[in-house]
């Protein structure tokens, strides 16, 4: 089965996972922080993570996730949408982008509060 680690300025977590799994469902079951405020139906941009390895094994982009993802912000050539783009044969880098992650923080306030009590949130660039 296909491995994919997460990365983000807070974390590194890997997690191995069935070929046509929704990334963001791999990033629930392994605990990454990837925000997704809409759950999961592409009406947000929340979920916005960039690819660095296995992109091309990914799932198509879909006219839906094109149209949200430019509504997202630091977009580059390796983006996606995590709950669009489901998991193929090969290993994937994923890197959660800022947004997402200040996403996740929004939705875990529990998890921003303790982070914050560490001096780990927010991240200093
Ligand atoms: S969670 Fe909203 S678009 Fe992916």
């Amino acid at each position: 089965m296909p491995k994919i680690h997460f990365s983000s300025p807070l974390d590194d977590v890997t997690v191995e996972v069935k070929p046509g799994t929704p990334i963001l469902e791999a990033a629930e079951a392994c605990g990454a922080q990837v925000g997704h405020s809409c759950g999961g139906v592409c009406a947000c941009s929340t979920c916005h993570v960039w690819v660095r390895k296995g992109l091309e094994s990914l799932s198509e982009q879909q006219d839906d996730e094109i149209d949200r993802l430019d509504m997202a912000f630091d977009v580059k050539p390796t983006s996606r949408l995590s709950c669009q783009a489901t998991v193929g044969s090969e290993d994937l880098e994923v890197f959660i982008t800022e947004e997402s992650l200040k996403a996740y923080m929004d939705e875990n306030p529990d998890v921003r509060r303790r982070l914050e009590a560490e001096g780990k949130w927010p991240v200093n660039k």
